[in-house]
């Protein structure tokens, strides 16, 4: 079956679809990033994330490359193209092509927009019956945690040192020992009181798409969320620790740095949040194509 790209306005084969080598998102990270979840034909949050994408825009002084409403186009028909119901979508917009040098390009560059989607079954994933390890390492990144840029760097690291420790994601901790998030998830844990705490959504962690959607779940199953910042003891002695995420949803995590969370099983918080959160999912909007 072929696989399709989008790339700037263009439905091109995924194997030949390249980026000029002075594109800004190569040579600089001068980009952003988004990923939607397409569960059973339903973009889960797609509002959100557009909305969060043209925020990121918006911080680093680049326009939205096209409406909403073409976006949401763009990924139809690439999810139809590729017949999938079931994929991670990707889109990076950058700053375009134009000579080397930091000020940005004269106007009239055009950026570069690509979308890509990949299979993914949501539903069947193993590592949600089972959970994942988790462990922590320094929080290496810039200040501005609250844009989705390319400039993954740092998080490529973290997720390596876990993978290196047979674990699957990493927790970030800043420089007083607080957990700002994972390396791409939002770190949430369940204290003995069975209070729910995640981390204020400032600067210092990006704001998911899924966190905000969970807030309601939680709101609407009358459990109260508290917004502050926990210490990797903490999360050690919690009774759940759980991480949320576009692609992973509600992942429980079972241990951190190697601490048994929970009897090193997935806590009942967060197997309620996941079926909750994909009955939400559900709730949502059908795109109208059959695979
Ligand atoms: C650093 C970081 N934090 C949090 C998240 C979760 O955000 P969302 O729920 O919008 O996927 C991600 C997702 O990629 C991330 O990279």
């Amino acid at each position: 079956m072929p696989h399709y790209a989008y790339l700037n306005g263009r439905y091109v084969s995924h194997d030949r679809a390249c980026v000029h080598i002075e594109d800004r998102g190569f040579q600089f990270a001068d980009g952003v990033y988004e990923v939607i979840a397409c569960i059973d034909g339903r973009l889960a949050d797609e509002r959100g994330h557009i909305d969060r994408m043209r925020r990121s825009l918006k911080e680093l002084k680049m326009p939205m490359p096209m409406k909403r409403e073409n976006f949401h186009d763009a990924i139809v028909r690439l999810l139809k193209k590729n017949r999938l119901r079931n994929a991670s979508v990707y889109i990076q917009v950058t700053r375009g092509v134009y000579k080397r040098d930091f000020p940005f390009p004269p106007k009239g560059v055009k950026q570069t927009v690509v979308i890509t989607a990949r299979p993914f079954d949501f539903k069947n994933n193993e590592k949600v019956k089972v959970g994942i390890k988790v462990v922590t390492v320094p929080d290496l990144r810039w200040k501005r945690r609250d844009i989705k840029t390319t400039g993954l760097i740092a998080q490529v690291l973290a997720k390596q040192a876990a993978v290196v420790k047979g674990a699957y994601e990493a927790w970030l901790v800043d420089e007083r020992g607080f957990v700002t998030e994972g390396s791409s998830s939002n770190a949430w844990i369940v204290t003995k009181k069975g209070s729910i705490v995640t981390r204020k959504a400032t600067s210092d962690i990006l704001r998911g798409v899924t966190r905000t959607a969970l807030q309601k779940v939680c709101k609407d199953l009358g459990l109260k969320i508290e917004e502050r910042a926990f210490t990797v003891g903490e999360a050690q002695q919690a009774q759940e620790c759980f991480t949320s995420s576009a692609v992973a949803l509600i992942m429980p995590v079972v241990s951190v740095d190697g601490k048994k969370i929970g009897g090193g099983k997935p806590g009942p918080v967060a197997q309620k949040l996941y079926a909750s959160y994909m009955d939400y999912v559900m709730k949502g909007k059908q795109v109208s194509w059959k695979a």
